[in-house]
C-alpha cells in the first residue's frame, strides 16, 4: 500500500499538539482581538458586558469551536474534503469557506502591509503631528471618491511595495508546509506577540489619564443587558473572534495525530484569545484615556474602533505621549505579527483545499493558490479607491457569508446527516473534557437560533440601509454581487472531479482510523456511520 504515490501525498501534520494550540491561538488571535473587541465591549455595556461575552463564549463560542475540530479531525480534511466525507452533497460548504478565506485573504495582508508602515513611520512619529487624520486618508491612502471618480487603478507606492512585502514573507511561510512552515512561525510569533502585549499594556498604564480609560472600559452599564442587540454584538463578536465556521479550525485540526485531547486544546485555545482581548482592552482604553486627557474631553469623545483607532487615534497618542514611539512600535508591531499569523491560517484553508482535491504537491499548490491573490490584493488595495472596495466586500462577506455558513452546516449535520452523536464520541475518545447532552443542544438548538437571528438582522440591515451610504451599483458588484458569486462557484467547484492522484481518494492513514473508531451503533439515536465509509468514498 505504502508505494511512492501515497508516501508523497501523506498528509501532512503539526510538530506536536501545542504547536497545534499555538498555531490554533495564531489564528485567533488577530485585528479582532486588537482594534474590535476593545470598542466591542465598551459600546456594549463596558464591564456588564463580561456577562454576554462568556455566555457567548460558552454557549456557542466553544462549542462551535469543538464543532470544528471534530469534523476535521474525524474526517481528515480540508474543509471540502472533511464535509464531502461526511456528504458528499456538503462538499460546497468547504468551498465556500474556501472562498470566503480568499476573499478575506486580499485585504488581511494590506492591513498588515499599513501597519508595517506604521510601525515603521511610529519609530521617526512622521505622520506631521496634529494631523494624523488627514495623513492616513490623504497622504498615506490616497483615497479617492467613487462616488465622484468610479474605481481608480492609480497605484499608491507606500502601500504597494510593502504589501508585496508582506506577500513574500508570507508566501515563503506557507511554501515550507504545515511543519516547517506555519508551525515554527507560530512558534517564533506568538511568543514575542505575547511578550510585546504585555510591554504595551505596562507601558500604556504609565500614561497620564490611563485611569479614566480603564473606568471608561470597565465601569458596568447594566442597563446595556436589557438590549437584544447588545447580545448579538456579542455572539457576532464570539465567531469571528475564535474563528470558527472558516474552515480555519477544521484545517488546522485534520493536521493532528489520531490521538489527541480535542477539547482540552479546544479550552486552552478559547481562554487564551479571551486573555488577548481583555488585555487588549486595558492597553487600548489606558491609551484612550491618555488621548482624551490631552484633549481635554471625555473618553466617549475619542473611543472608536478598526481603522479609525488603529491609524487616527494610536498615531495621535503616539505623537503626545512620552515614550510614544515605544507605543507605536509595540502597537503597530502587534498588529503585524497578530495578522501573519492570522493571514497564514486563513490561506492554509485555500491551499489545503486545493491540496487534496488536486494531489499536488505543497510548494506548487502555494504557489498557484498565493500568487493570484497576492496579485489580486495588490492591484486592488494599493490603489486609490482600495480602502472602500475593501470595507464592502469585508461587510458583506465577513458578515452574512458567515452566518450562512455556520447556519447551514450546523443544520445540515444536526439535523440532516444526524452526525453529532458520531462527533460527540471522536471528540469523547480521547478528550480530558467529556461532552455529552448540553454539547448536541448547545450545537443543535441554541446555535442555529442565534446564528439565524443574526443573519436575519445583518440582512436587514443591509436591505434597507445602503451600505455607508456607497452608491447603488458599487454596493451591487462589490457586496451583493460578490456574495452570490462566492455561492455559485462554491457549488461550481463541489462538482469538479477530485483528481487520482488525490490522497483524498485513497488514503490508507483515514482507513486505518475508521478500523480503529470501530463504529458501534450510537446508544441513544442508532445512528451508525455511513457503511461503505472509506477514503475509496471519494469518488469524482
Ligand atoms: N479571529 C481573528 C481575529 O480575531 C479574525 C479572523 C477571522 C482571522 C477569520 C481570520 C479569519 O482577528
Amino acid at each position: 500500500m505504502a508505494n511512492a504515490t501515497t508516501q508523497t501525498n501523506r498528509r501532512e501534520a503539526f510538530g506536536s499538539r501545542n504547536v497545534f494550540i499555538l498555531s490554533a491561538i495564531g489564528s485567533a488571535v488577530g485585528l479582532g482581538n486588537i482594534w474590535r473587541f476593545p470598542y466591542v465591549a465598551y459600546e456594549g455595556g463596558g464591564g456588564a458586558f463580561l456577562i454576554p461575552y462568556l455566555c457567548a463564549l460558552l454557549t456557542a463560542g466553544i462549542p462551535l469551536l469543538f464543532f470544528d475540530y471534530a469534523i476535521g479531525h474525524r474526517f481528515r480534511g480540508s474543509a471540502p474534503l472533511a464535509f464531502r466525507r461526511m456528504h458528499r452533497a456538503a462538499e460546497p460548504l468547504g468551498w465556500w469557506q474556501v472562498l470566503i478565506c480568499v476573499v478575506i485573504a486580499t485585504y488581511y495582508a494590506v492591513i498588515i502591509a499599513w501597519a508595517a508602515m506604521y510601525t515603521w513611520f511610529s519609530a521617526r512619529i512622521s505622520w506631521g503631528a496634529g494631523n494624523e487624520d488627514a495623513f492616513f486618508f490623504g497622504e498615506f491612502l490616497q483615497l479617492g471618491d467613487v462616488a465622484k471618480d468610479g474605481v481608480s487603478t492609480q497605484f499608491v507606492p507606500q502601500v504597494g511595495y510593502p504589501l508585496i512585502g508582506v506577500w513574500l514573507v508570507v508566501i515563503i511561510i506557507m511554501a515550507l508546509g504545515v511543519k516547517r512552515g506555519i508551525g515554527r512561525a507560530n512558534l517564533v510569533l506568538m511568543p514575542l506577540l505575547t511578550l510585546m502585549f504585555v510591554l504595551l499594556v505596562v507601558q500604556s498604564l504609565f500614561l497620564p489619564g490611563a485611569v479614566d480609560g480603564l473606568n471608561a472600559f470597565f465601569t458596568p452599564n447594566w442597563e446595556a443587558l436589557a438590549d437584544p442587540g447588545v447580545w448579538a454584538s456579542a455572539y457576532g463578536h464570539i465567531f469571528f473572534s475564535l474563528s470558527v465556521a472558516f474552515g480555519i479550525m477544521v484545517t488546522y485540526s485534520s493536521y493532528l495525530k489520531r490521538r489527541t485531547d480535542l477539547t482540552g486544546s479546544g479550552l486552552v485555545v478559547a481562554f487564551a484569545n479571551s486573555g488577548f482581548e481583555i488585555l487588549a482592552g486595558i492597553g487600548v482604553f489606558a491609551a484612550l484615556g491618555f488621548m482624551a486627557q490631552t484633549q481635554a474631553t471625555d473618553v466617549s469623545g475619542v473611543a472608536t474602533a478598526g481603522i479609525g483607532l488603529a491609524f487616527v487615534a494610536f498615531p495621535t497618542i503616539v505623537s503626545q505621549a512620552a515614550g510614544g514611539s515605544i507605543i507605536g512600535v509595540l502597537f503597530f508591531g502587534a498588529l503585524v505579527f497578530a495578522g501573519i499569523t492570522s493571514l497564514i491560517s486563513v490561506l492554509e484553508v485555500v491551499v489545503a483545499a486545493l491540496q487534496d482535491k488536486l494531489g499536488w504537491r505543497r510548494v506548487p499548490t502555494t504557489l498557484v493558490v498565493s500568487i493570484p491573490i497576492a496579485l489580486i490584493s495588490v492591484a486592488f488595495f494599493s490603489t486609490t479607491t482600495g480602502l472602500l472596495v475593501l470595507d464592502t466586500t469585508d461587510a458583506f462577506v465577513n458578515a452574512f457569508g458567515i452566518m450562512a455558513v455556520a447556519l447551514i452546516a450546523v443544520i445540515l449535520v444536526a439535523w440532516v446527516l444526524h452526525r453529532l452523536p458520531v462527533l460527540r464520541d471522536h471528540l469523547n475518545r480521547r478528550s480530558s473534557f467529556r461532552l455529552g447532552r448540553v454539547w448536541m443542544l448547545l450545537v443543535a438548538v441554541l446555535s442555529p437560533i442565534v446564528l439565524g437571528y443574526l443573519f436575519v438582522s445583518e440582512v436587514v440591515a443591509k436591505v434597507t440601509e445602503p451600505y455607508e451610504g456607497y452608491p447603488a451599483w458599487f454596493l451591487a458588484i462589490f457586496g451583493w454581487g460578490m456574495v452570490i458569486a462566492l455561492v455559485v462557484l462554491a457549488i461550481l467547484l463541489s462538482l469538479l472531479p477530485w483528481s487520482r492522484r488525490s490522497h483524498a481518494k485513497d488514503d490508507p492513514e483515514y482507513d486505518e482510523f475508521l478500523v480503529e473508531e470501530s463504529y458501534e451503533p450510537d446508544a441513544e439515536t442508532g445512528a451508525v456511520p455511513l457503511p461503505a465509509e472509506t477514503s475509496r468514498g471519494v469518488r469524482s
